[in-house]
């Protein structure tokens, strides 16, 4: 069947790649990136597939809260309904490591904006839709101060891990509040170190198989075996689901992040 699915950071990596998988296979895929003209670029690559899906671009840029809620709204007014929902744009090294908000950009980019987009888009995505988030094999615990943006950490991979962890603890807290009344959720680690720009320019090597990403997003996004399995990770260094580090799987401790997350949401806001 013919599905809509939204992914965002679909102008390069994994994103991309899994673009161009899922239009081939025939669904309408909404892309989204932050640059114009890479955006124009992945969208002139996937009209030219065969198959009959469609095609939609959304420009946004992830850092700011205002982008987000603007990218939500852009997809509201095109779509009642979305099958799924990728949240797989991200970041790792970045010359400017602040947002205009103040936040660090790894938390807003990988952890508060797709927690602000799923809420925003919450109306779309039926019992039977999924939210697939691009987590990581690397989460550390979460410091409030630094999610906050009120401590800055010089360590790339410090904060990164950080927040990949947030952002697998509200997916499944999401999950376990909504229950049967929202989408499936599920938290993916696409697999370490895959060839990507991301992993070439953090860590200088050239990197595994992108294809390793691409089938575990689609087989994600796609297969039974996960329509009963929010609130879930899936690790897909070891292919199959798994625990995510320990706080994810703590109540009270995922609790408090998202009331953390709420709570700096609320006043970027104001
Ligand atoms: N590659 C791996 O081994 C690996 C492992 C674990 C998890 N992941 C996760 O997988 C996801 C995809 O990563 P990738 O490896 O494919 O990296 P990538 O090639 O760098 O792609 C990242 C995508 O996110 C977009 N993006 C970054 N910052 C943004 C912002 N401020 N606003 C909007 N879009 C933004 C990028 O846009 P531009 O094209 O403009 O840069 C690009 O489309 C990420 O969430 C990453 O953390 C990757």
């Amino acid at each position: 069947m013919q599905k809509t699915i939204l992914i965002t950071g679909s102008t390069d990596g994994i994103g991309l790649e899994t673009a161009k998988a899922l239009v081939s296979q025939g669904h309408n895929v909404l892309i989204h990136g932050r640059n114009p003209a890479k955006l124009e670029e992945a969208e002139k690559i996937l009209s030219s597939l065969t198959g009959d899906g469609r095609v939609e671009s959304y420009v946004a840029d992830l850092s700011r809260m205002t982008d987000v809620k603007a990218l939500a709204k852009a997809v509201t007014e095109k779509h009642d309904k979305l099958d799924v929902l990728i949240n797989n744009a991200g970041v790792y090294k970045t010359p400017e490591s602040v947002t205009q908000d103040g936040l660090d950009v790894r938390f807003a980019v990988n952890a508060f904006a797709p927690y602000l987009l799923t809420q925003k888009l919450l109306p779309l995505l039926g019992s039977n839709a999924r939210v697939i988030n691009l987590s990581s094999a690397a989460q550390a615990p979460v410091d409030p101060e630094v999610l906050a943006g009120k401590v800055k950490l010089s360590d790339d991979l410090d904060v990164y891990a950080q927040s990949k962890l947030a952002l697998t603890m509200w997916s499944r807290t999401m999950a376990l509040s909504l229950k049967d009344n929202g989408p499936v959720f599920i938290a993916v680690n696409p697999g370490s170190l895959l060839a990507t720009k991301m992993v070439k320019q953090g860590f200088g090597m050239a990197g595994n198989d992108i294809r390793i990403g691409v089938d575990i997003l689609t087989r994600a996004a796609m297969a039974d075996e996960f329509a009963t399995a929010s609130g879930q990770y899936f690790d897909n260094d070891v292919d199959k689901f798994a625990s995510p580090h320990p706080d994810a799987l703590n109540p009270q401790k995922s609790a408090g992040i998202v009331h953390a997350i709420e709570a700096v949401l609320a006043e970027i806001n104001h």
